[in-house]
């Protein structure tokens, strides 16, 4: 397992049920969970199976080599990542898979943004090409602020070179759901749609994040939605890829908002959502394994039987984020494992940005610090659970939003 976050250790700790996993390089969380980490770079582990948690590894061609290496492999060799690796990319590849997706316009040049906003309604959407950890769209009503965003993306100073191409999108309205989905190069398989909270702060205030939270199964993405989805938006998809000789084994992940005209692509990654994994994980728990090994080698079946029960996750993130973060606040509540000290049933804590002091004590060494897990048979059980154990964690700073699966808990969304 490559990565260092709560995805992957959600996804460790799921594999761990069938077979001896290692994690490079991982965390003090992983560890202290029993699962082995190491330093030693992946390209020089030997494994039955490699699994690729993160992007930028992706992008970079971490597949393509341990593939030419004789590895088996989930996660898209460096073709596939452009998906995610340059929103440009993606916009056009959609154009030509006829994918619903937002109007919009690709710009390197101020002027010709500045001219494209003043020509557009409100809300704005700003995105940049690259990679930008989750933080790198800016949605908008404020012409003023569009354009500084646009110039300060176009100069560099905001994201380097990831930001120097941007993205302008006329805005779209509704509910957003995470639909991840295992693809083996030729079948698909969706695992039940997740819904992420993108905004750091409850309500959907303030700046965009990583994600403070998660919740899955959504009750409002009925069968025939998702059908929907994987008709109008994953099947075309696939067919262009297929078209493109581009051999997708890992997951996609389809970003998309339900609007009135139906449901539109907002991106795609090309690797499990952070924290959608830590709510879809234990819900597939030991099916995971099975899983993914039949993703690298193009297995896959044609039907995955559904969840049953809810999970939902909730971010604990340190002092500033998503702006900054705080490192070295000693973590309570937290036992020597570096799961919750009191037992609470159904509940997991996964590690994303961890360390341990001189002392043995868990420290936040990251902006997400912990994601809070738990499952329960319903999703007002997995909420109770999860903000239960949340409440019993603490640390100087600690952000959170009290908000995750709330109003869908209600029935509201
Ligand atoms: P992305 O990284 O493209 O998924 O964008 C991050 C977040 O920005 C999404 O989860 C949405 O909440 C918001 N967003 C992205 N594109 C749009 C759009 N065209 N209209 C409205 N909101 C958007
Ligand atoms: N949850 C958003 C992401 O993984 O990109």
């Amino acid at each position: 397992m490559v990565g260092s976050g709560a995805r992957e250790h959600a996804l460790a700790w799921a594999m761990s049920k069938s077979a001896s996993v290692i994690v490079t390089p991982g965390n003090a969380g992983i560890a202290a969970h029993g699962i082995t980490c190491t330093a030693t770079p992946a390209t020089m582990l030997d494994a039955n199976l490699f699994v690729i948690g993160p992007e930028q590894p992706l992008v970079e061609g971490l597949a393509d080599t341990l593939r030419a290496q004789g590895k088996s492999v989930v996660g898209p060799g460096k073709d596939g990542a452009q998906l995610e690796g340059s929103k440009a990319f993606m916009k056009e590849f959609l154009a030509a898979s006829g994918v619903p997706t937002a109007e919009f316009g690709t710009f390197r040049v101020l002027d010709e943004a500045v001219a494209y906003l003043r020509a557009m309604n409100a809300p704005y959407v700003i995105k940049t090409d690259g990679l930008a950890a989750g933080k790198g769209v800016l949605v908008t009503s404020d012409f003023d602020e569009a354009c500084a965003d646009v110039r300060d993306k176009l100069s560099g100073e905001s994201f380097g070179d990831a930001g120097t191409t941007v993205i302008i999108e006329e805005g779209l309205d509704g509910p957003e759901c995470s639909l991840l989905v295992l693809c083996d190069g030729t079948n698909v398989l969706s695992l039940a749609a997740a819904q992420d909270f993108k905004r750091v702060g409850d309500g959907d205030h303030g700046a965009n994040t990583g994600g403070m939270g998660a919740f899955a199964p959504m009750p409002s993405m009925t069968a025939s939605h998702v059908g929907q989805v994987m008709s109008t938006i994953l099947s075309p998809t696939v067919h262009e890829l297929t078209r493109r000789s581009i051999d997708f084994r890992g997951v996609l992940y389809a970003g998309i908002m339900l609007t009135s005209k139906g449901p539109k692509l907002l991106e795609y990654n090309v690797r499990f959502g952070d924290p959608e994994t830590e709510v879809l994980v234990p819900l597939y728990g030991d099916r995971v394994f099975d899983l993914l090994t039949r993703v690298a080698s193009g297995s896959l079946d044609h039907e995955l039987a559904p969840v049953s029960g809810s999970a939902v996750t909730v971010v604990l993130a340190s002092h500033g984020y998503p702006a900054a973060s705080r490192h070295g606040d000693v973590i309570s509540g937290l036992g020597p494992d570096g799961q919750l000290a009191t037992a609470i049933d159904g509940v997991l804590i996964f590690h994303a940005g961890t360390g341990l002091n001189d002392v043995g004590q868990f420290v936040t060494a990251g902006g997400r610090v912990l994601a809070v897990t738990a499952v329960g048979e319903s999703l007002g059980q997995a909420r109770r659970r999860a903000y239960e154990a949340a409440s019993l964690i603490n640390f100087e700073g600690k952000v959170m939003r009290t908000d995750i699966a709330r109003d869908a808990d209600k029935g509201e969304k």
